[in-house]
C-alpha cells in the first residue's frame, strides 16, 4: 500500500518476529527462570493466541510494508500444534517485487529431530537453533528440563540433512556459567557448516536476576576463540545484522557475536515484533504493545490494520540497548515493567 515506512530514526520495517506460542518445554536459567514460570504461571488461554489465519492475514499487511524477513519464534514455536500449516502459508508469500520471503524459526532443537523434514517442505528456509553447552550436566543445569546436549544436537543434525540451511546456532554466554564452554564449542561447529553465534546475555524482562558482572563481553569471546583458531573479520551482510561475523583463518567456516550490551546496534534496528496473542512490540525492550487482535477481531479493514501498523511504525523512537541504564532509559520506558523474552519471543 506504501512506499518505504521509516519510524523517527529514519529506519525502515523489514523483519517481523512472530512469537506462536508463550510456552516452552525448557527453564533456561536467563529466559524462563523455574521459580517464576512454574505449574502456576498464567500462560495464555487459547482463545488469545492468534489463529494461522490471523497471523497470515497480519504477515501479508506487513509484507506489503516492506518486511523481508519472517522469522517464528516462542517461546518453543516447535510447540505450537501443525506449525507446518502456518509455515506453507507464509511460504507462498512473496515481496512486492516477487522476490520470496526469508522465512525461519528460532528454536530449542529438542524437536527438531522429528520435525525437521516436515519443515523443510513447508517452506522453511532455514533455522536457528539455541544451544548453550556441550558439557551435559552443565546443559541440563541451564535448561533445567532434563534436556541433554545429545537430543538437541541430534536436532541439528537432522536440520542440515533436511537441507534448512544455513543452519546458526545460538549460545547465550553467561561468564561464571557456561563461558568455560566458548571454546569447546567453536571446535564443535568449526568446519561443520552451522554457523555458531555467541550473545551477550541480556537484561530482558523482570525474572532473570541479570547483573552486568555476568555479561562476558564479546570482544572476550572472541579473543579466547582466536587464542585456539586465528579469525579475521567478515564484512555485514546488511546494516540491519545482529551479529558481527568472524571467518576462521583457515577456511572452515565463521562464526558471531551478538552484542547488544556492549555494542548496541539499535541504529539499524528494523524489526518488528508480533506476540502470540496479538500485540506489536517495537523493542525487545518495550514494556507495552499495540494490540493488533483487537482490530482483527473488531472487523477492521486490511486498509484500516495496514494503517495502523503505519502510523506505530512511523512514530517508533526505541532503542533500548542504547540507552541502557541512563536516564534516558527510564525515561522512554518508565517504571519499566518489560516484557519476557518468553513472551515476546527474542
Ligand atoms: P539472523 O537473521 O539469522 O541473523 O537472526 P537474528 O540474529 O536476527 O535472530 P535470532 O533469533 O537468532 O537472535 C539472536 C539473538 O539476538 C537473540 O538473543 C535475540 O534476542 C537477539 N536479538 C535479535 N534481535 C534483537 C534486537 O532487535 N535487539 C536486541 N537487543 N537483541 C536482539
Ligand atoms: N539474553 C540473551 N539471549 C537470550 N535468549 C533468551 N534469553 C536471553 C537473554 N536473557 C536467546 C535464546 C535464543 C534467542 C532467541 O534468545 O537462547 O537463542
Ligand atoms: Fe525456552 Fe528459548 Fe526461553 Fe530457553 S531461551 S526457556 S528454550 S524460549
Ligand atoms: Fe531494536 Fe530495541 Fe533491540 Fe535496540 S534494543 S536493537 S531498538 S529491539
Amino acid at each position: 500500500p506504501s512506499g518505504v515506512l521509516a519510524d523517527t530514526l529514519a529506519r525502515p520495517l523489514r523483519d517481523l518476529r512472530i512469537s506462536v506460542t508463550d510456552r516452552c518445554n525448557f527453564r533456561c536459567v536467563y529466559c524462563m527462570p523455574r521459580a517464576v514460570f512454574d505449574k502456576d504461571y498464567p500462560f495464555l488461554p487459547h482463545a488469545s493466541l492468534l489463529s494461522f489465519e490471523e497471523i497470515e492475514r497480519l504477515a501479508r499487511l506487513f509484507v506489503a510494508h516492506g518486511v523481508e524477513k519472517i522469522r517464528l519464534t516462542g517461546g518453543e514455536p516447535l510447540l505450537r500444534k501443525n506449525l507446518e500449516h502456518l509455515i506453507e502459508r507464509l511460504a507462498m508469500m512473496t515481496t512486492p517485487d516477487g522476490r520470496p520471503l526469508d522465512l525461519t524459526l528460532t528454536t530449542n532443537g529438542s524437536l527438531l529431530a522429528r520435525k525437521a523434514r516436515a519443515l523443510k517442505d513447508a517452506g522453511l528456509t532455514r533455522v536457528t537453533v539455541s544451544l548453550d553447552a556441550l558439557d551435559d550436566a552443565l546443559f541440563q543445569r541451564m535448561n533445567d528440563a532434563g534436556y541433554s546436549a545429545a537430543n538437541v544436537l541430534e536436532g541439528i543434525a537432522a536440520a542440515q540433512a533436511a537441507g534448512l540451511e544455513p543452519i546458526k546456532v545460538n549460545m547465550v554466554v553467561k561468564r561464571g556459567t557456561n563461558d568455560g564452554e566458548i571454546v569447546p564449542m567453536a571446535r564443535h561447529f568449526k568446519g561443520s557448516g552451522a554457523i555458531l553465534r555467541f550473545i551477550e546475555y541480556m537484561d530482558v524482562g523482570t525474572s532473570n536476576g541479570w547483573n552486568m558482572a555476568e555479561v562476558l563481553p564479546s570482544a572476550d569471546v572472541v579473543a579466547r576463540v582466536a587464542e585456539h583458531f586465528p579469525l579475521v573479520p567478515l564484512e555485514a551482510h546488511s546494516a540491519a545484522e545482529t551479529a558481527q561475523r568472524w571467518s576462521y583463518a583457515d577456511g572452515s567456516g565463521e562464526i558471531g557475536v551478538i552484542s547488544s550490551v556492549t555494542r548496541a546496534f539499535c541504529g539499524s534496528c528494523t524489526r518488528a515484533r508480533l506476540s502470540t496473542e496479538g500485540k506489536l512490540y517495537l523493542c525487545l525492550f518495550a514494556s507495552s504493545g499495540h494490540d493488533l487482535r483487537a482490530l482483527l477481531r473488531n472487523g477492521a479493514s486490511d486498509a484500516d490494520i495496514a494503517s495502523a501498523v503505519a502510523h506505530i511504525w512511523q512514530a517508533r523512537g526505541d532503542r533500548y540497548s542504547q540507552l541502557r541504564g541512563s536516564a534516558a532509559a527510564e525515561a522512554q520506558e518508565p517504571g519499566a515493567h518489560r516484557v519476557e523474552m518468553s513472551y515476546i519471543g527474542g
